[in-house]
């Protein structure tokens, strides 16, 4: 898939501007504040239909305006033209509209807009809780396979009541009906997981590997209490702990993904440099899945493109997404001399917009 125009009113700095795009490689440059990541951002909203930093819809909305608009017209991968425009308004709330028609409920827009994203905030997903990987886990699988969030949303569910429940005294009949809720849609869960990061393993090590031309060896391994037993018997094992807690303590709210580097823990002996190249290899493998479970390219979104990256990895990442399995890119950088420098020496073709206050020109 790939973005040909995008509209923007009222967007964050961005008052009004109209950009095209090429099928390639897009470049945004600017100095810090320009609005780069702004644009990225604009886009995001087309694909999740929100932010993709912690944002409000309502602090998106250009300081002292009613709203926004977010108009994207794209190419699908098999030549159908497709529009998708996300707007939100302070009194009126948002809507998302594909080819002209509003969608009731926004989670059904998940997966169409295929966008990958590497930006300089991805690091909370090696330095924070193992809540931040589940997050990343959930929203990148989602997009694959529905029955995946059917199951994530009535596993939170059943979970919610479940301890809500604890702090009352509840009968052994009502707990093993919710038991056997949990045990239901952890066990597609935990399959799900485990089948993808099975999937992922050899694509971020080849990845990782590009990047780094082979100077050093990455892994990840999904960490489950349910590889050792099922959710039934742990939740049985655990009841009279949870009645003393008041909370649910087993279960696929409690996974975590360990990232390693030579075999060592990823976030406490891996560089900053390391760390950012894992992350860009386990993006890209998260592309390379996305794109064969859609049949299409995804968009890749590079924020920031030198964040801790050397020069040369920075180049074997340009060659890497400049080849076959990758579509359309859009790259920020605040140094335009080096990035041009870095885009000749990969040999790439590109196309490069300067922006300054919000406003783009060639
Ligand atoms: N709601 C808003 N209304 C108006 N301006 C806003 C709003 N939200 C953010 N901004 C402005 O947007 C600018 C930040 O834009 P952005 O994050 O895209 O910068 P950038 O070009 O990516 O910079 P850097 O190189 O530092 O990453 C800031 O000047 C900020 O004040
Ligand atoms: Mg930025």
């Amino acid at each position: 898939m790939r973005l040909d125009k995008l509209s923007i009113i009222n967007f964050k700095n961005i008052e009004s501007e109209d950009i095209a795009l090429s099928a390639g490689i897009n470049c945004f440059v600017g100095d810090n504040g320009a609005g780069k990541t702004n644009i990225l951002d604009a886009v995001h909203y087309l694909s999740f239909a929100k932010s993709m930093h912690t944002l409000t819809d309502a602090q998106c909305v250009r300081h002292g305006e009613e709203g926004f608009i977010v108009d994207g017209r794209f190419t699908r991968d098999d030549d159908r033209p497709e529009q998708v425009v996300c707007s939100y308004t302070r009194r009126g709330g948002k809507t998302l509209k594909r080819n002209g028609k509003e969608y009731d409920r926004l989670s059904e827009h998940v997966g169409s807009v295929p966008i990958v994203v590497v930006s300089p905030a991805d690091t909370a997903l090696i330095s924070d809780s193992a809540e931040e990987r589940r997050r990343y886990l959930n929203r990148f699988i989602s997009q694959i396979d529905r029955t995946y969030l059917a199951a994530l949303m009535r596993y939170a569910a059943a979970l919610q009541e479940r301890n809500k429940l604890l702090k009352t005294s509840p009968t052994e009949d009502i707990l093993l009906i919710y038991d056997a809720m949990l045990t239901a849609s952890a066990e597609i869960i935990y399959a799900k997981r485990t089948e993808v990061i099975e999937q992922m393993k050899p694509l971020v090590a080849e990845f990782y590997a590009a990047l780094s031309e082979q100077r050093e060896q990455t892994n990840l391994e999904y960490r489950s209490e349910l590889q050792t037993a099922s959710l039934a018997d742990l939740l049985l094992a655990s009841r009279q702990k949870d009645f003393v807690n008041e909370h649910t303590s087993s279960g696929i709210h409690r996974d975590d993904v360990l990232f390693t580097i030579g075999e060592h823990p990823l976030r406490k002996f891996g560089s900053q440099g390391q760390q950012k190249s894992f992350l860009v290899a386990l993006k890209l493998a998260e592309y390379t899945l996305l794109a064969r479970h859609a049949g299409a390219k995804p968009i890749l979104l590079l924020d920031d493109l030198f964040d801790k990256l050397d020069m040369r990895r920075v180049a074997q990442l340009l060659k890497l997404t400049a080849g076959e399995s990758f579509g359309q890119i859009l790259i920020t950088d605040c140094n335009k001399h080096r990035l041009q420098h870095t885009l000749s020496e990969a040999g790439v073709e590109y196309r490069l917009l300067n922006i300054t206050n919000g406003k783009a020109q060639l």
